[in-house]
Order: structure tokens, then C-alpha cells, then sequence
């Protein structure tokens, strides 16, 4: 029986109390969203699968100095983590134009960007997550510029070390989320990487075909989502144990669209 405390349910995951003060356990769930949770289904071994590429992807960051929330893997479906407090913005970084992107600005999906960009999104559910300049975050004191700095600096550092790993695989990191938050070491602060890097907050695009191997898939209804994800686990060498059940495909839980 779990009589774990529960802190926090997200739409993909759970964040419950750890084993010790200032550690919490992340818990990585079937459930698929898009749309702000308009669509919603459960994607058998999703979750499973995340948890690994996420370890993966964390500790080779780790090795190259980015701090982050990550401690050790628990299980098939859990890691342990550092408690933080989540800086409420989506950092998007984009190398390639696509999804809202190109919607926005009528640019072709696949076109090259001059350099890479940055984009905030204010995390709000109710708001629908909406596109915020740094004079909004500061001004509503969702973040300082001193934070924003150091967000931004390690999201371009991730994004560099990220788009040769995937490179080094057959995979264009065309662009993708991340999550900040503040952790406190006595009374120093320090901004650090935190929530996840998986397929569900990348778009991955296979260099020879150009298929998709991302939550695109989901959100564009294209199916083969489990088996793309397995792909991206496998090329990144992180399968071996963890080859989800065979699953019977996706079921729907909801679409209002
Ligand atoms: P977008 O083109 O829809 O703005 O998405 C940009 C990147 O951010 C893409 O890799 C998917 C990721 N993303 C999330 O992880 N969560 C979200 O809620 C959204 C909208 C995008």
C-alpha cells in the first residue's frame, strides 16, 4: 500500500515526499496531454520509458557541470530529486521552426532558425501557459534578472550538449522545454535544471527520414508514439532493462477537439 505523501500531481507526473528533508520522489505516469490537457490519453510503458531517457539525459548533464534536481534513479517508474521551488516559466529553446512557432510567424516546419532562440511561457494552466517577455516575469516578480540570466545561460548550454548527443544518434533536436527552479544550500540560492528531458518536451526528428519521434505524434495523432520513444531509448543505449510491456495501444481518455 502507498502511504507515501503526496505533494504535487502534474499531468504526466508525481511528485511525492522523500526519504529525507529537501528530497522529493518524482514519479513519471502513462498519462499523455496536449492542448492543456484537452486531449488526454494513457500510453502504456510512456512513463517508464521517460523516467530512463530523463536519467540519461540528466546525468550526462550532471558530468558537464549544469546542476541539477536529479539524484538516482528508484525504480522503473521513480527517481529521487532535490526539493526546489519551480520558477513558474517554460523555457522553450528553438533551432528549427515548428509547431507554435511556425503557426505564429508562417514559417515553414523544418526551416533552419539563424541562431538558436529562446522563448518564456508563463506556467498557468487557467492561462494556458501564454508567451511572456523578461519585462512581464520581472515586473510580476515571477523571476529575477539575475535568474532569468542564469536560466538562460544553462539553457543554451543544454541545448548545445543536447543537440550533439541526439546528433551523435541520427536525431535533430529541433527544439524543446525546460524547467527551473531555486535550490537552496543554507542560505545560497542557486538556480538549477529541474521537471524532465524526454521525448514528451522535445521535438526529435529523425536525420535520414525526418520522422517524428516526439509527443508530435500524440498531439498530431500520427500513433507509433511508444515504439518512437523506444527508439530514441534504444539509440541512446538506455533500453536494456526497461522494454515496456507490450501495451495495447493508446487509450483515450478524453478530446474535446
Ligand atoms: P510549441 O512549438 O508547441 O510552443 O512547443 C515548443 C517545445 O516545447 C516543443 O518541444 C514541445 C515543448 N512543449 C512542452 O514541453 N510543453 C508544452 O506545454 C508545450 C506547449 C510545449
Amino acid at each position: 500500500m502507498n502511504k507515501r505523501r503526496r505533494i504535487y500531481e502534474g499531468k504526466a507526473k508525481i511528485l511525492y515526499e522523500g526519504p529525507e528533508p529537501g528530497t522529493l520522489i518524482q514519479h513519471f505516469k502513462d498519462d499523455a496531454t496536449a492542448f492543456n490537457a484537452e486531449k488526454h490519453a494513457l500510453i502504456d510503458g510512456k512513463g517508464v520509458l521517460n523516467n530512463r531517457i530523463s536519467e540519461h539525459i540528466f546525468t550526462k548533464l550532471e558530468d558537464i557541470g549544469v546542476p541539477t534536481h536529479f539524484i538516482k534513479r528508484l525504480n522503473m517508474r521513480e527517481q529521487l530529486i532535490h526539493e526546489v521551488e519551480i520558477i513558474p516559466l517554460e523555457v522553450v529553446v528553438r533551432n528549427v521552426a515548428a509547431g507554435s512557432l511556425s503557426k505564429r510567424l508562417g514559417l515553414e516546419e523544418g526551416t533552419a532558425l539563424p541562431r538558436s532562440i529562446i522563448e518564456f511561457y508563463y506556467k498557468n494552466d487557467e492561462l494556458g501557459d501564454p508567451m511572456v517577455t523578461e519585462e512581464h516575469i520581472t515586473d510580476f516578480s515571477w523571476s529575477t534578472p539575475q535568474e532569468i540570466d542564469e536560466a538562460m545561460a544553462l539553457a543554451l548550454r543544454i541545448n548545445d550538449f543536447l543537440t550533439g548527443l541526439f546528433l551523435g544518434v541520427g536525431i535533430k533536436l529541433v527544439d524543446f522545454k525546460v524547467e527551473f527552479g531555486r535550490h537552496w544550500d543554507g542560505d545560497a540560492m542557486r538556480v538549477i535544471l529541474a521537471d524532465e528531458i524526454s521525448p514528451d518536451c522535445c521535438r526529435l526528428w529523425d536525420i535520414d527520414s525526418g520522422d517524428k519521434m516526439d509527443k508530435d505524434r500524440f498531439r498530431r495523432d500520427m500513433g507509433g508514439l511508444i515504439e518512437a520513444y523506444q527508439e530514441v531509448a534504444r539509440r541512446l543505449g538506455v533500453l536494456n532493462e526497461t522494454r515496456p510491456p507490450p501495451g495495447a495501444g493508446p487509450v483515450l481518455v478524453s478530446s474535446k477537439s
